[in-house]
């Protein structure tokens, strides 16, 4: 349909059968077509650099990786597809490509998908994303609930990430395409939406100029002979909501709070919303179970055991929490991210290591935890930063962490943080030791700020 060469007879029989019967699917799929050229152009000049295509169909006919590597030959795509022929296919076109790969994931899952996505190398996840679902979310019925999909996506990818929607419009030509489709014995089913709906589902997105637009049909095709013509609808929409429009990254944006004086700064990756970091007090013991439990339960789910996870205690944990809190010695502290509100949103706690084999001046970073309503606005690089000054200021020369060998999420954050791994590994047993897991220790130099 897109004039591409690479099909198998088959393919081009089925083809052939559909668009001799309906011939309005060929300028339909290269208006989809043109729509993501444009919408990844538009990308480029956001600044964006990394491009995850979901339901992307084969990387053939001016696809996403042809039109960024044109602009920038090193500009990451990663094209995911759960159809294994397609990406058995993609991988095989791919394959002299270093910065573009395919993998076999449902976009139905959002976080196995991205972390198939990272383990390709390719996505750098505290990086702005453009992320495409082009022609292919009218595939998904509404009780999987496509715009909750959108929401989770919204939430895992960077501040200054940018979605490329494009999808099949509920109106009289839909119903005739679906009618067609169903003498064709056609066994996908096409979920149309009404522009209301559609809108809905951008509501806590930016949208850019100009907005939900009728896809613009190809100068070649003319317009379908139905009355309401358009078929389908796209739009470039900006993760975040109005008023919190993220811009690129920089690096001089994130002045150094001193530990034990309270300051409002800037997120590095994300100005808007500001945070600000402070002390813990033993007040905070509440929250910072609460937070401690909600984050273990999102953050390791599918890493940990289900039923460990389940039985983490918010009162346990702020037990413990209340006796830390009252204990810490002077090189340990707590530091404290409060979101909007004075609402108290993560944690981040250092201290000197606590390996036996550590060399002396080094200091450990203990734990990040953020809420995970709090996911994706840049706070939990900013504890970071502030935890990594407070180990400076204690004079720890250098530092360590351990984090969860699977945690690939979190691992790609440190590692774009500076941190590498430094060969210790070990196994963590749960205080009743039912809980194994495997953990990976990362290093970093603390050299001192150069004034
Ligand atoms: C109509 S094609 C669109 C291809 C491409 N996005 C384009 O614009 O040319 C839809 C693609 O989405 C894939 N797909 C459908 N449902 C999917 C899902 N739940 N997860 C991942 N891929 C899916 C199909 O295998 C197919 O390759």
């Amino acid at each position: 349909m897109l004039g591409g060469s690479l099909n198998t007879p088959a393919d081009r029989a089925v083809g052939r059968s559909l668009t001799d019967r309906l011939p309005v699917l060929v300028p339909l799929a290269r208006a989809h077509r043109a729509f993501s050229r444009h919408a990844v152009a538009a990308m480029l000049r956001q600044g964006i650099r990394q491009f995850v295509d979901l339901g992307s169909g084969l990387p053939t006919v001016e696809h996403v990786h042809h039109v960024a590597q044109a602009e920038h030959p090193q500009a990451r795509v990663v094209y995911v597809d759960h159809d294994p022929d397609t990406v058995a296919q993609a991988e095989l076109l791919l394959r002299d490509n270093p910065f573009a790969a395919a993998v076999r994931a449902d976009l139905r899952q959002p976080l196995t998908l991205l972390d198939a996505v990272v383990r390709t190398g390719l996505l750098d996840v505290t990086e702005p994303t453009g992320l495409l679902a082009v022609d292919v979310l009218h595939l998904v019925p509404d009780r999987e609930d496509p715009a909750g999909l959108l929401r989770r996506y919204e939430r895992l990818l960077a501040p200054g990430s940018c979605l490329a929607l494009s999808h099949c419009l509920a109106g009289a030509a839909a119903t005739l395409v679906q009618q067609r489709l169903g003498e064709l014995a056609h066994t996908g089913a096409l979920f149309p939406r009404t522009r209301a709906a559609l809108r809905a589902w951008l509501a806590s997105f930016t949208l850019l100029d100009p907005g939900l637009a009728d896809l613009p049909w190809p100068d070649s095709a003319p317009p379908p002979d139905e009355p309401d013509s358009a078929l389908a609808v796209c739009a470039l929409a900006l993760v975040g909501s109005a008023g919190q429009r993220p811009a690129r990254p920089a690096a001089d944006e994130n002045p150094v709070c001193p530990a034990g004086r309270r300051s409002t700064v800037r997120a590095m990756s994300s100005p808007p919303p500001a945070g600000t970091i402070r002390p813990a007090t033993p007040e905070d013991a509440t929250a910072l179970a609460e937070i401690h439990v909600a984050s273990w339960q999102a953050a390791y789910a599918g890493h940990l055991p289900d039923g460990f996870l389940r039985n983490l205690s918010v009162a346990d944990r702020q037990r413990s929490w209340q006796q830390w809190l009252a204990a810490t010695d002077q090189a340990s502290s707590v530091l404290v991210a409060e979101a909007d509100e004075h609402v108290v949103a993560g944690f981040a706690a250092i201290g000197p290591s606590r390996d036996d084999n550590a060399a002396p001046g080094t200091g450990e970073l203990r734990s990040i935890y953020l809420h995970p309503k709090h996911w994706g606005r840049g706070l939990g690089r900013l504890l970071h930063d502030q935890a990594i000054e407070a180990l400076r200021q204690r004079r720890f020369r250098q530092a360590t962490l351990w984090v969860l060998a699977s945690n690939t999420r979190a691992r790609r954050f440190y590692e774009t943080a500076g941190w590498a791994v430094d060969g210790a590994t070990r196994t963590d047993t749960s205080r009743d030791g039912t809980v194994l897991f495997d953990e990976v220790r990362y290093w970093r130099d603390l050299p001192p700020e150069s004034v």
